[in-house]
């Protein structure tokens, strides 16, 4: 149900609950100072100075970005030792060494042998040189060299080797633990990647490749985290600050952890098909999760009678789960408050986001966007 301070909103409009953005913060925070592992949370899920600031504990120290834009961005807002966790695309060389000359620490990914030698083509000024994460695909099947192929220490040695480029870390996001359902089945895949990664620093020690860090981590296998992964040096989750549909089904959090809304109005009553039009298409709401939900594309907060159906781009369907509609429970010009089912990807459709503490609008937000 959309509370009483939301009502002069307008719609479609994100918002977000403080008090669950810092308790979601601080217990991911104290989970791996508990393992004394560096937490290094990723910024992909808001883009915001004002969240980087509540998930570093204001150290405005060791994030993750996803994009450049979100890399200048926090440099621009005071951030240092930033890792681009995507793999160096040739296109954004002179960017990645912009920012490399620029902050004390810049880290770039890097899973190819062209990769590195696009590297070697732009050394470094001021005195500096390339910090360099290989990326590892432990089973995830995205980005990286897979771990068990021999081709992912050659390069580490390749690039351990090259001047002007030092091998920082090894890199492995454990994007499989999406799949899982429940803590046993989350902390298997986050063992298997520990285990992964831990043997090829093994392996790495063996050719004489030592001191490197080691970094994995999603929302569900930072959530529960096995005990193995104090021995790795960093971890580097980001959903978790909002969590989502989605996390709670994986069973990363419960619902009432769940920290952003998507408010959306009644703009339509139409009985004869038995249901309600509202303002929130899928330029408010991703259609992540395929509507496979009883409750369609989101949960509608407190109306577990409702399905959202079906989205165009500015509108939404919604229609009753079992029976007709009551018109007259959702008047025309009410809300209706939708938990999303992604809410990384429903944040970045909103040019703003609506914070709220206590029964009250504190202000907004504003993320960065593009690439
Ligand atoms: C490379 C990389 N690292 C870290 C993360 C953060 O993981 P999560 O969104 O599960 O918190 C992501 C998320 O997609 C990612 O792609």
């Amino acid at each position: 149900m959309a509370a009483e301070y939301t009502k002069d909103l307008s719609t479609p409009v994100l918002t977000v609950d403080l008090d669950k953005v810092k308790r979601n913060a601080k217990d991911m925070r104290e989970r791996f100072e508990g393992l004394g592992v560096q937490l290094r949370p990723h910024m992909k899920t808001h883009k915001t100075a004002e969240c980087a600031d509540i998930m570093t504990g204001g150290s405005k120290r060791c994030i993750v970005v996803s994009t450049l834009a979100e890399a200048s961005f926090f440099a621009d807002h005071g951030y240092d030792d930033i890792l681009y966790a995507y793999p160096l695309p040739f296109d954004k060389v002179q960017r990645c060494a912009e920012l490399s000359e620029r902050l004390s620490l810049f880290h770039v990914l890097v899973d190819n042998d062209t990769a590195l030698e696009e590297l070697k083509r732009r050394p470094l000024n001021k005195g500096k040189v390339w910090n360099v994460w290989l990326k590892l695909d432990c089973n995830n099947g995205r980005a990286g060299v897979p771990n068990s192929n021999p081709k992912a220490q050659k390069l580490a040695q390749d690039i351990a080797a090259t001047p002007g480029v030092e091998l920082t870390g090894i890199y492995a996001h454990c994007g499989n633990t999406y799949v899982c359902q429940g803590q046993e089945q989350i902390k298997a895949v986050a063992q298997e990647t520990t285990t992964s990664v831990l043997q090829f620093m093994e392996k790495l020690k063996a050719v004489g490749i030592q001191g490197l860090k080691s970094s994995i981590g999603s929302t569900p296998s930072c959530s529960h985290p096995v005990a193995d992964m104090a021995m790795l040096s960093e971890v580097h989750p980001g959903n978790y600050v909002f969590y989502d549909v989605q996390q709670s089904l994986i069973g990363s959090c419960s619902l009432e952890d769940v920290a952003v809304r998507v408010l959306t109005r009644v703009i339509g009553h139409y009985p004869q098909r038995n249901q309600l039009l509202v303002d929130c298409g899928w330029t408010a709401l991703s259609h992540d999760g395929g509507g496979r939900l009883p409750t369609g594309y989101a949960i509608i907060e407190g109306h577990p009678e409702l399905k959202l159906l079906s989205m165009t781009q500015e509108h939404g369907r919604v229609e009753a789960i079992s029976g007709q509609l009551d018109f007259t429970k959702y008047p025309l010009g009410s809300l209706l408050s939708l938990i999303p089912y992604h809410a990384c990807a429903t944040a970045s459709m909103h040019p703003l986001y609506y914070i709220h503490s206590n029964g009250k609008i504190l202000g907004t937000w504003t993320p960065t966007r593009g690439w």
